[in-house]
């Protein structure tokens, strides 16, 4: 046997024990739990729903390879600071003229100035296979990438016995803090069609920087993140405007000055604000989520500008405050998952209203551990129901493929042009991970019939 091969022999052996040791971890944190055997995530399968079947043949489509790599916390201010010995080259350069993606990745996961709380065993990067195809009316983009198990779920309710508790958390907290790492994988494409500047005064743009225009210090897990009481007394974005409380992507286009925390606080009068978004000066957002969307049959459609925001319409789940739907007995068999059974169970039967949630009912008397989603799935509508997905996970690999319609019709979307060329970034969440702990790529171009870094090819 070569050296390869004893490694090969090996890995089934080494993935066993890890899972043991994994499922032996989690019992040993929390007496309460009582976790199934954790299947191997090479044995879990999941199925599409299949809203739509892509039209040609996958096989006959090139693939570009890209690789996305952890970033940390490398933000926009940080590149053009003195501290990024890079940062003269930013605006007439790419980031690729200089860097390997591949190296940052390895450099960024280790604790550092970019990541002061770094993730024990994370991997650096991810390689992701994307194909691309477009008819008469869509736009079909399809993603592979390899996670070693598939995240499925969100956060969550458990009965403690007396009350619903929320439950479950991202890691790395969910380690430490010994609570179920339980959010969902995910992917984010975003796509610019006119080189969005990254300021105002400032010469970089998404063509050679892509979407770390959008990443600031203010934003949550970040530097200079405001507390939520701050974000609520804004007058644009708290209480009295768009009723948040973090801060999210967004484009300093948007704002009226810079300063080290992002000018996060400092947005531009409406007035300005409309005539910006009326040129289409924002990015149109894609975030198919394995847990908040997949099961129904899409991927959230969501926009980069002064915020990130979801279109106009309804989004494919909403995030009740307390315990609103349980499962329809007569379909399911059960009102929550027994969390013995958790992780099949959620999988077979995500909650979805007009399939298999009911309104939930307090009287039911329900056992301590029982678990439900906090979100719940529904048909989106609207602009926000534009982007049909079909995901589906086996032999340890996300397939998904996007479908949209060149033109929606939508003012919060991207006209998709055959013939014209497009800038695109994409960003991946593994691991129960979220916010600034995805991993992103570099910058790519995305041509509708024309040689580009990915070429969608016409299947008319
Ligand atoms: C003109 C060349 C150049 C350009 C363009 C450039 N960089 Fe850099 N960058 C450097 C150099 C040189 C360093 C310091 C050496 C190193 O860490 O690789 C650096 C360091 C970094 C680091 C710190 C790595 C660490 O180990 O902490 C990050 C992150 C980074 N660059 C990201 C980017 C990104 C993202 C872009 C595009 C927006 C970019 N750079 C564009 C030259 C460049």
């Amino acid at each position: 046997m070569s050296s390869n091969k004893i490694f090969l022999f090996f890995i089934p052996i080494l993935v066993t024990a890890l899972v043991v040791a994994g499922t032996l971890s989690v019992q040993s944190r929390d007496k309460e739990m009582n976790v199934e055997e954790h299947q191997s995530g090479k044995e879990i399968k999941i199925e599409a729903k299949n809203l739509f079947r892509f039209p040609g043949d996958w096989d006959m489509i090139e693939s570009t390879s890209i690789t996305a790599f952890y970033p940390g916390q490398t933000s926009w201010q940080w590149l053009v600071s003195r501290e990024h010995a890079g940062a003269a080259g930013v605006g007439d350069m790419r980031c690729s003229n200089c860097h390997q993606p591949g190296e940052l990745g390895e450099e960024l996961i280790e604790p550092g100035p970019r990541e002061p709380d770094p993730i024990p065993g994370k991997q650096p990067v991810k390689d992701v296979q994307v194909k691309a195809a477009y008819d008469n009316e869509y736009f079909y983009i399809r993603f592979q990438w390899a996670s070693d198990r598939p995240g499925q779920t969100h956060d969550l309710w458990r009965f403690d016995g007396h009350e619903w508790q929320r439950y479950g958390a991202q890691r790395p907290e969910a380690d430490r803090e010994n609570i179920l790492p339980s959010y969902e994988d995910r992917l984010a494409v975003i796509i610019d069609d006119q080189n969005l500047k990254a300021s105002d005064a400032c010469q970089a743009s998404f063509s050679k920087s892509g979407c770390f225009i959008t990443c600031h210090n203010s934003m949550r897990q970040m530097s200079h993140e405001p507390s939520s009481e701050q974000v609520r007394k804004h007058p644009y974005l708290g209480r009295e405007g768009l009723d948040r409380e973090d801060v999210r992507k967004y484009l300093l286009i948007t704002r009226t000055e810079q300063n080290e925390a992002g000018a996060w606080d400092k947005l531009k009068n409406r007035e300005e604000l409309d005539n910006l978004f009326n040129q289409g000066k924002f990015m149109d957002l894609w975030q198919w989520r394995a847990a908040r969307s997949n099961p129904v049959g899409y991927a959230g459609d969501d926009f980069v500008f002064e915020y990130r925001k979801s279109d106009d319409g309804m989004q494919p789940f909403k995030t009740p405050d307390e315990p609103e739907w349980m499962y329809d007995q007569s379909i399911t068999g059960f009102k929550a998952i027994p969390e013995s059974r958790f992780e099949e169970h959620i999988r077979d039967f995500p909650l979805i209203i007009g399939e298999t949630a009911v309104k939930f009912d307090p009287e039911v008397d329900f056992q301590k551990g029982d678990i439900l989603s906090r979100r719940v799935l529904r048909k989106p509508e609207g602009s926000a129901g534009d982007v049909t997905a079909n995901g589906s996970y086996a032999n340890g690999v996300w397939t998904v493929e996007l479908r949209r319609k060149l033109d929606t019709g939508n003012p919060d979307d991207k006209i998709l042009v055959p013939g014209k060329t497009y800038n695109i970034g994409t960003g991946l969440f593994d691991d129960h991970t979220s916010n600034r702990r995805h991993y992103v790529s570099f910058v790519k171009t995305l041509g509708i019939g024309v040689d580009a870094d990915i070429r969608a090819c016409s299947i008319k």
